[in-house]
């Protein structure tokens, strides 16, 4: 059974729940899963046997963080299954543009050198009830621009789970 390592880069908390998903299901199946926050990351890809990293997009980009962070370790993650997934309101939902969603990725690949052997666009959250009242009023007016949904007494997740369950399940064909 593989030793995988998860970490996620998020700001309200939807990519976290996203890997957490993925971690269940490895570890339903046998796997050892860490879920860590890349953002001080305490571990070292060198010590697992796969890794997955996940990332959500906040004004057309991935957190500066990451960059470093995959450069660094980028040689040990092309000798080993590797994963990145991006996550946006550009990949699903009201007035999603998947195109959009795979050009964030896409870029972000570009500029790190990283060629992990899966990755995915998934749907991402809008949490009015987190934003403070000016993120609040800014997503109201970039959503509703865009046709989707404005009403900030509530959250909405559009986070297509049945897709998350899909990567995983490839995911871990690649796993021993
Ligand atoms: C201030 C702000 C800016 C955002 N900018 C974009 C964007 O440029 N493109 C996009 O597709 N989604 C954008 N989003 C949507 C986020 O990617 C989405 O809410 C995602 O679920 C956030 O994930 P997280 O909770 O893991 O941080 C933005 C969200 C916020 C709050």
């Amino acid at each position: 059974m593989s030793k995988v390592l998860i970490a996620y880069a998020t700001t309200e908390g939807q990519t976290a729940r996203i890997a957490e998903r993925i971690a269940q299901a490895l570890q339903k199946i046998g796997h050892t899963a860490d879920v860590l926050s890349a953002n001080e990351l305490e571990a070292d890809p060198k010590e697992y046997d796969a890794v997955i990293l996940g990332a959500s997009i906040h004004y057309g980009h991935h957190p500066v963080c990451l960059g470093p962070l995959v450069q660094k370790y980028r040689e040990v993650l092309e000798t080993k299954p590797s994963a990145f997934f991006s996550v946006s309101l550009s990949g699903g939902g009201p007035g999603a543009r998947p195109k959009t969603a795979r050009r964030y990725l896409e870029v972000f690949l570009r500029e790190t050198g990283w060629h992990p052997g899966q990755t995915a666009t998934f749907a991402g959250a809008l949490q009015f009830s987190r934003y403070p009242w000016w993120k609040r009023m800014l997503m109201v007016m970039i959503v509703g621009f865009a046709g989707g949904d404005t009403d900030t007494s509530r959250d909405y997740e559009y986070t297509d789970w049945t897709a998350v369950a899909e990567f995983t399940e490839t995911f871990a064909k690649h796993l021993t």
